[in-house]
């Protein structure tokens, strides 16, 4: 029985795991917080945690009828992320299990994601090839087995969920700005609009959005006020559509380069639409099985953390009190 904390962004999520079951999986989103300022704000995100944490937990527990007594382990994101906000589930994390000398098991945010797709009742088994899309990162990566996975290729510069939330920001939208981008493109035609798909001639499988966002500044430009606001879901739907076209090309490369017989989709932007919509007509085409996870565990979770946990190597207790939470890069060593 596994305790599962995810603090690494603006969502704080707790979740207990019974192996690969999910008893509970909760999620107290921040967005409503954030919403204002058209993006996560790292200062009050951290607050947020830090106020909910220990009340999401314990409806965790309570919901699953576990005692903290009963738990194995406690399993907690300790990056890449925010790095206050992971602070604030990580020091939790640790304070749950010293007390009880319970194992402490540190997870990658990024292999939590991969991790979903391992989670009952249909687990995917490895090998497969995961694209996660979320407001933080977007990797192809290749899942040789359960315990981590090889970057093939990422974005250089913006993330997709980022270009979605920075484009619907442009057209007047909130934030999140994806789902809200995706509703406003349903009216639009994503062909009216000329929207440059960055990397398309690069040989590699890395990713690229930042121009996108800036050849929609000067789309708003030429247009003026008035007529980007009644042209808003054609931009929309064009800005959508390249962002889809990246995405599926490269990964269409990727199962050509690797051999790969099976796909998952991870990250926010796996609930898109278009792209869901998009990947599947690509997986089919190539004979290769899809998984789609469900949305709340393509979104940011804790069950995924617990599930990526159940493969990882746990630190016993005292060694993890000099355990450290990383922003990016790799998981520092003990201290
Ligand atoms: O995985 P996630 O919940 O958190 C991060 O780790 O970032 O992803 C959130 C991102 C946001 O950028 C949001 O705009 C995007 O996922 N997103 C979408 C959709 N739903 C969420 N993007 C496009 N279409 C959607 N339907
Ligand atoms: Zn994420």
């Amino acid at each position: 029985m596994i305790l599962a904390i995810e603090t690494s962004c603006d969502d704080t999520c707790a979740a207990v795991l019974d192996g690969g079951r999910i008893v509970v999986n909760l999620i107290s989103s921040q967005a409503e917080a954030h919403a204002g300022f058209g993006g996560v704000v790292p200062e009050i995100a951290s607050r947020q945690h830090l106020e909910l944490a220990a009340p999401v937990i314990e409806a965790a527990l309570k919901e699953a009828g576990v005692a903290l007594g009963d738990l194995d382990a406690v399993a907690v994101t300790v990056g890449p992320g925010l790095i206050g906000a992971l602070l604030i589930g990580v020091s939790t994390a640790k304070a749950i299990a010293a007390p009880r000398r319970l194992p402490l098991i540190p997870v990658d945010h990024l292999q939590g994601h991969v991790a979903a797709n391992f989670l009952e009742p249909e687990p995917l088994p490895p090998p497969f090839l995961c694209l996660i899309a979320s407001g933080g990162h977007t990797l192809l990566a290749g899942v040789h087995d359960h315990e981590g996975h090889e970057v093939l290729g990422q974005t250089l510069d913006d993330a997709a969920g980022e270009a979605f939330d920075k484009g619907a920001r442009l057209l007047g939208l909130g934030y999140p700005g994806g789902p809200a981008l995706q509703r406003l493109a349903e009216d639009g035609d994503p062909e009216a609009f000329e929207m440059p798909v960055a990397m398309a001639r690069d040989p590699g499988l890395d990713f690229s959005f930042s121009g996108l966002k800036t050849a929609l500044v000067y789309r708003c430009r030429e247009l003026g006020e008035e007529a980007t606001r009644e042209r808003a879901a054609d931009l929309a739907a064009s800005y959508q559509a390249a962002i889809v076209h990246q995405l599926t090309s490269k990964l269409e490369r990727a199962l050509k380069r690797g051999n790969w017989e099976a796909v998952a989709l991870g990250g926010g932007v796996a609930a898109n639409g278009p792209l869901r919509e998009a990947v599947s007509e690509l997986c089919e085409r190539r004979g290769v099985r899809l998984k789609l996870v469900p949305l709340k565990l393509c979104t940011d979770n804790a069950a995924m953390i617990g599930s990526a946990a159940r493969y990882s190597t746990p630190i016993a207790y005292p060694d993890y009190l000099g355990f450290d939470a990383f922003a990016s890069g790799e998981t520092p060593l003990v201290a």
